[in-house]
């Protein structure tokens, strides 16, 4: 087995339940915003089955293409991949979503917008969230952030939990895990002859009620 069969076979189990487990919605819209190779997405698509719609926003297109070979190699055709935008504004109307997923989404590298495009990922998840619409959001890089006057900041898991709570969201404890895929797709580490499912990454998920 391959590190993709093991993240495949997530997408189909832990990542499923994942996704059941903070929503509870027959047929939801949900967001993967800057979806990368789109595993939340197809987790996504795993636990609603093909009732959902998952749009699978990324700015690369390279990434949208991976999305949509998977989508069709799988016979998954509830995954809509969309352009993002330089900006981070989504091009979706007022409380469009029952759920937003941020994954790694958040850091504080000067090129995005000092750091601080993350604000700007907030309140466009509170515009295009429904009224009791879920905001999902998987930190890494914590001690990497930058605080609102671009300083680098050192964040903790409460820090970032009572940012987004003063933009207008309820924060819901729950026990949740997600994983840092970015690994499995890095040249680097593949040149270095890949890595193991079990050595990637964990982080908590924070769940937010709009
Ligand atoms: C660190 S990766 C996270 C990928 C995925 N969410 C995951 O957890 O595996 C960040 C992703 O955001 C995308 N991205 C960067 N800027 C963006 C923007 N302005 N709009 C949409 N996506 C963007 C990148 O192309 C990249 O795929």
């Amino acid at each position: 087995m391959s590190v993709f069969d093991d993240v495949n076979n997530w997408e189909k189990t832990d990542g499923a339940n994942l996704f059941s487990s903070i929503l509870n919605v027959n047929d939801p819209v949900i967001l993967d915003y800057g979806c990368g190779s789109g595993n939340y997405s197809f987790a996504a698509a795993q636990a609603f089955g093909q009732k959902c719609k998952v749009y699978a926003v990324d700015i690369n297109k390279q990434c949208l293409d991976y999305v949509s070979e998977k989508s069709k190699d799988e016979k998954i055709d509830c995954i809509i991949p969309v352009e993002g935008r330089e900006d981070y504004r989504h091009e979706f109307e007022d409380g469009f979503f029952d759920l937003i997923i941020y994954a790694d989404m958040f850091h504080g590298e000067e090129k995005t917008y000092n750091g601080l495009h993350r604000f700007v990922m907030i309140e466009e998840a509170k515009r295009t969230l429904k009224e009791g619409g879920i905001l999902a959001v998987l930190p890494f890089h914590l001690s990497n952030f930058r605080d609102k006057n671009k300083k680098k900041c050192k964040y903790t898991y409460k820090k970032l939990i009572d940012e987004i709570s003063e933009c207008g969201f309820k924060h819901i404890e729950k026990d949740l895990e997600g994983i840092h895929f970015e690994k499995v797709y890095s040249p680097y580490y593949q040149q270095k002859g890949g890595v193991t499912f079990d050595s990637l990454e964990r982080g908590k998920i924070l769940v937010f009620e709009k």
